[in-house]
């Protein structure tokens, strides 16, 4: 069966040219390389660049994806925070490996992550929470992420209730809010090139560091 063409979308082809990637460019380690690239994409002023797609996929090997926020790079990896009742917390509780995907349109690149998630100690989440902006914590207590809801008044009267309850006083973590650490085991720059000749160089970890290799594009 044929898909219906929206408006434009076949013929939209951008030639890309802003720039190349080769060998010497590369840093050694993913995490420094990633950082010189968030940093170029925050300088140009791209839109929440720290906006990644998370995939996961469920024990019965069904893929999900969605953008998360990237609140955290060290160099043991990438961290987010989520609730870990939701589908994706559920996922990864059943299986940890999960990608990460940051589409940096304008700059014509993407980083792309594979690794495993492990859950952040609760003190780490704790710190974030409590810096977190009011709304943002009373929401979190609001919403059981993912479940289904009667109506919009049922998230405004579980909002007013947390507000209720917590008054003027601190907002604690709720018990399934959490946050992880994505442990990478390898990491893809992609920089567009003309005549698809794109530049792909992706690091992979071996027992005592990492080693890079170039990809077909
Ligand atoms: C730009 C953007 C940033 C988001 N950041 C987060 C985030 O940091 N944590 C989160 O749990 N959901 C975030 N969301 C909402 C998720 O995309 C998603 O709707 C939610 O986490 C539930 O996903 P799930 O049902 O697959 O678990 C964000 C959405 C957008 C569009």
């Amino acid at each position: 069966m044929d898909a219906d063409a929206l408006d434009g979308v076949a013929a939209a082809r951008a030639e890309y040219a802003a720039g190349g990637l080769v060998e010497d460019d590369l840093l050694p380690d993913p995490v420094s390389m990633f950082r010189r690239w968030y940093d170029d994409a925050h300088a140009a002023g791209l839109h929440e660049p720290n906006a990644m797609v998370v995939a996961t996929v469920s024990t019965d090997l069904a893929p999900s994806a969605r953008l998360v926020l990237l609140k955290g790079v060290s160099d043991d990896g990438f961290v987010f925070y989520t609730n870990t009742g939701s589908r994706k917390g559920r996922e990864l509780a059943g299986n940890p490996r999960c990608a990460l995907l940051f589409p940096w349109h304008p700059l014509e690149r993407q980083v792309r992550v594979d690794g495993t998630a492990t859950l952040l100690s609760r003190d780490a989440v704790d710190a974030y929470f409590a810096v977190r902006p009011r709304g943002s914590q009373l929401g979190a207590w609001a919403s059981h992420q993912s479940s289904v809801v009667s109506g919009r008044e049922e998230l405004a009267a579980a909002y007013d209730e947390a507000q209720a309850r917590y008054a003027d006083g601190d907002v604690p973590t709720p018990e399934e809010w959490g946050g992880y650490l994505v442990t990478p085991e390898s990491v893809e720059f992609w920089q567009g090139r003309p005549g698809r000749m794109h530049d792909r160089l992706v690091y992979r970890r071996t027992a005592d560091g990492w080693r890079t290799e170039r990809l077909a594009p």
